[in-house]
């Protein structure tokens, strides 16, 4: 089975995730997207189980996409999921250094693993997760970047 890893920290998830999940599932028989639980780098909005059922809630028309929690390395979790793909979406040139350093300490620490880069609709390259929160904290209209339920759930958390 041709199966990927689609990991990310979905604090929540927006349309530029959703899009990247999409497009693999077209390519992919599986995909598994890949919740970290904890990053000492973020202070989440979310837990994880809010943020895997976040997903999983804007995701129901996809059979071929499974949500999971991982608390790992991420090589080691593709490793339990039997995949040898790691798909990571490229935004803008200013994602580049910092993806360039995780995918060969990726592969350093696992050669068996790949990671593939796909770019989003460009209509999503300009937004991030905290990006979405700060304009919701301050009344901003961002209807076009995530479903209305995330918006919700953004608004009563903050
Ligand atoms: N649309 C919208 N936003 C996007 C996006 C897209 N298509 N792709 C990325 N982003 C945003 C995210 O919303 C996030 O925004 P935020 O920083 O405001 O929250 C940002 O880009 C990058 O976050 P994300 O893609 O979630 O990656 P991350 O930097 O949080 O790292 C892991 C997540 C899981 C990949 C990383 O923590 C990891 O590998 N952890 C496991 C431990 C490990 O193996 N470490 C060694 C790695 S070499």
């Amino acid at each position: 089975m041709n199966k990927a890893i689609y990991p990310g920290s979905f604090d929540p998830i927006t349309y530029g995730h959703m899009d990247i999940i999409k497009r693999c599932s077209k390519i992919y028989d599986k995909l598994i997207v890949g919740v970290i639980k904890d990053n000492n780098k973020k202070n989440f909005l979310f837990d994880d189980m809010e943020r895997r059922m976040m997903i999983e809630s804007s995701l129901n028309n996809y059979p071929n996409v499974e949500v999971k929690v991982f608390n790992s390395l991420l090589v080691d979790f593709a490793v339990q999921e039997e995949s040898k793909i790691i798909i990571r979406g490229l935004r803008a040139l200013s994602d580049f250094e910092y993806e360039f350093q995780m995918a060969l300490m990726n592969r350093k620490l696992n050669d068996n693993i790949s990671t593939l880069f796909m770019m989003p609709h460009e209509k999503f390259t300009h937004i991030s997760s905290s990006l979405l929160k700060e304009v919701i904290a301050l009344g901003g209209d961002v209807k076009d970047y995530a479903p209305e339920s995330i918006i919700k759930k953004v608004k009563d958390r903050i």
